[in-house]
């Protein structure tokens, strides 16, 4: 048995006691209702995992147009929120904690999920090379249509209008997704966005969006409630940028004026991996953030517990890790065995890869 205290050290977020710093990370699982309703056996999925720190829900629409992929969550109709309260209701009941993640994919969707076929939007009218998945299977990303000014107003009342359902349903907070190659990372980053605008050219200007929605969410959240998700170094989803120490090392120090609860970094990218040079950027840009700091991305129990004791993250974010061990916390701090995830129903299916990996069984040694 390996002893992490550390890990297992209650913390504060904002004003929020979180009893371990074993995060769930957000993880998409598709199988949400057509209309984005979410489905009564999600109640069981997060309230087994109510032992994390803290939850963080799957990527979740704040709009129709927000949607890029079939079977994932909304929040912005009353339905959705009915059926969110339900899994808080869950966590909570099971001593967790639970932030929404608010989500647009701006141009990682297609014609056959958007309302009226319409096409996807982006700050720029490049189609990503990127898959979605739709009723036909594996599809090209369709062709978007840049967001005019009034377009962008629009998706600030989007996230406002998700912003305001998750505090009807009872979410403890909320996280705003700019990372992994979606809406705003589309701005963000300037291998993208090609705008001519207030909202293109300088960082200042690509990170106007950004500052627009969390204005606007500030109003409905204390700030301290409210977090962000950065991955500055990923090229998920076609997304590049020429300099992302020098740009994200702007937006961190824009962001962190805002005394948001936290800053939630992606350091590896679904499917890529860290070398030397990016660890190093990553720990210059970790230096400029000043309240809590979440890590995410191939962390183990032995790499997480490091990174705390260390000083690099308050808490760490675990995903696969989380859907095949409902019990993760207690695992990793009786470095117990870990089930392992079966990646065929990762997205997408039924109760099977859902609800089903065992808990550890009160027999086992410890
Ligand atoms: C996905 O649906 O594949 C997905 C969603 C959100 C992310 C990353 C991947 O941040």
């Amino acid at each position: 048995m390996t002893d992490r205290p550390n890990l297992f050290q209650p913390v504060k977020l904002g004003d929020l006691e979180l009893p371990n710093r074993v995060l769930m990370a957000p993880l998409t699982r598709n199988r949400a209702q057509d209309d984005g309703t979410p489905v009564a056996m999600a109640e069981t999925y997060y309230g087994q995992r109510a032992s994390a720190g803290l939850i963080f829900t799957e990527a979740t629409q704040v709009s129709a147009m927000g949607k890029g992929y079939i079977k994932t969550p909304g929040i912005y109709e009353q339905k959705h929120i009915d059926g969110w309260k339900k899994i808080v209701d869950s966590v909570h009941t099971n001593g967790g904690r639970i932030f929404m993640q608010l989500w647009h994919v701006g141009r990682i969707s297609h014609t056959s999920l958007l309302p009226d076929g319409r096409n996807p939007v982006s700050s720029t009218d490049k189609a990503a090379e990127a898959m979605t998945y739709t009723h036909d299977g594996f599809e090209a990303t369709s062709k978007p249509d840049a967001l005019t000014e009034a377009g962008i107003r629009e998706t600030v009342a989007d996230f406002v209008i998700g912003a305001k359902a998750a505090k009807s349903a009872g979410f403890d907070g909320i996280e705003v997704h700019a990372a992994n190659g979606y809406l705003l990372e589309q701005f963000l980053m300037d291998g993208v966005n090609d705008r001519t605008d207030a909202y293109g050219g300088s960082p200042e200007n690509r990170l106007r969006i950004v500052n627009e929605i969390l204005d606007a969410v500030s109003e409905i959240w204390p700030t301290n409630r409210i977090g962000i998700r950065l991955s500055p170094l990923g090229q998920f989803n076609d997304v590049t940028d020429s300099d992302p120490e020098a740009h994200f090392g702007y937006f961190i120090d824009e962001l962190d004026k805002r005394g948001l609860g936290y800053l939630h970094m992606v350091e590896e990218a679904p499917g890529a991996e860290t070398d030397a040079e990016q660890t190093a950027i990553m720990k210059r840009l970790r230096a400029k953030w000043s309240s809590f700091y979440i890590v995410n991305g191939g962390y183990t129990g032995n790499s997480a517990a490091q990174a705390v004791v260390e000083g690099h993250a308050d808490a760490v974010a675990f995903g696969r890790a989380f859907i095949a061990n409902p019990d993760l916390p207690k695992r990793l701090r009786l470095d117990a065995t870990l089930n392992q995830g079966d990646s065929d129903t990762y997205y997408g299916g039924t109760e099977k890869g859902y609800i089903d990996y065992p808990f550890l069984d009160v027999s086992d040694p410890e």
